[in-house]
């Protein structure tokens, strides 16, 4: 559970695991800010989620420094910043069908990204403030045309390790989902999504895909357990094992 009145900044916000972190994170009376590209994305999930008291949505682009940067000056002292953003659109591929920009598109979006918010929000995070990125499943069980995504997470999981050595005292970790129905399954499966989702949840242990609220769960755990950090907690169903 996160503490009531502190303050969380989830970028990815606006959709998928972000958003049921945002309603998890404002139903124990944190302060969010929800953080993505789309400002009308951003206002219909603000509208969802209600609020307005305790919820304020900023628009910023978090593979681009710069936007990260002017992130960091609105959105003044935090506690604890998350992220969920991805950007796989294109990036789902078979090496002969690759779009090289879509692929670089993604290691900006979940390496780089990442990267910047370490940079420009570790120094707005109060003491005993933490840090949760979310890398996946693929970088375990890669399927083909997902080298891209394996490649992404797998580099994040580093990344994750070597920030919580130089950040410390602040924490940082990741959340690694399984397959989780959301909207990103568009740009993963498109028609196939449901079919998909479904052959993979009889194959799981857990008997079922994963929901939004399973990986906010995760990342709320992530944030308010003061001697977790440099930790991968995988969120999967037992698919590591199926
Ligand atoms: N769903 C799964 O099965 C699954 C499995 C394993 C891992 N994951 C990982 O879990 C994370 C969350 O996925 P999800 O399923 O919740 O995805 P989602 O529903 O597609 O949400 C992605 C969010 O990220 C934002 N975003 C994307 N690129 C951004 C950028 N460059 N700057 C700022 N915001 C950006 C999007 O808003 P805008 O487009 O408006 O920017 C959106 O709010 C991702 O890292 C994904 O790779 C997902």
């Amino acid at each position: 559970m996160t503490d009531s009145r502190q303050k969380v900044l989830i970028a990815g916000g606006s959709s998928g695991m972000g958003l049921a972190l945002a309603r998890r994170c404002l139903d124990d009376g944190a302060q969010v800010t929800i953080v993505g590209r789309d400002a009308e994305r951003l206002a219909r999930a603000c509208e969802q989620l209600g609020r307005p008291g305790l919820l304020r949505a900023l628009a910023a682009d978090i593979s681009r420094e710069e936007q990260v940067a002017s992130l960091f000056e609105r959105a003044g002292a935090l506690d604890h910043i998350a992220c969920t953003a991805a950007d796989i659109q294109g990036a789902y591929a078979l090496l002969p069908d690759l779009d090289m920009a879509a692929a670089q598109r993604a290691v900006a979006s979940k390496v780089f990204g990442p990267l910047y918010l370490a940079r420009h929000g570790a120094a707005r995070l109060a003491p005993g403030g933490s840090l949760t990125f979310t890398s996946g499943i693929a970088a375990y069980r890669p399927q083909p045309r997902g080298a891209v995504v394996a490649a992404i997470n797998a580099a994040l999981e580093g990344l994750v390790r070597a920030l919580a050595v130089e950040l410390a005292p602040l924490r940082v970790n990741a959340v690694s989902p399984g397959w989780v129905d959301t909207p990103i399954w568009t740009h993963v499966a498109g028609d196939r999504k449901d079919e998909a989702l479904q052959s993979m949840a009889r194959r799981l242990p857990a008997g079922r895909v994963g929901r939004a609220g399973d990986i906010a769960d995760a990342i709320a755990f992530l944030m308010a357990n003061t001697f977790t950090t440099g930790t991968v907690l995988h969120v999967e169903g037992g698919h590591r094992l199926a």
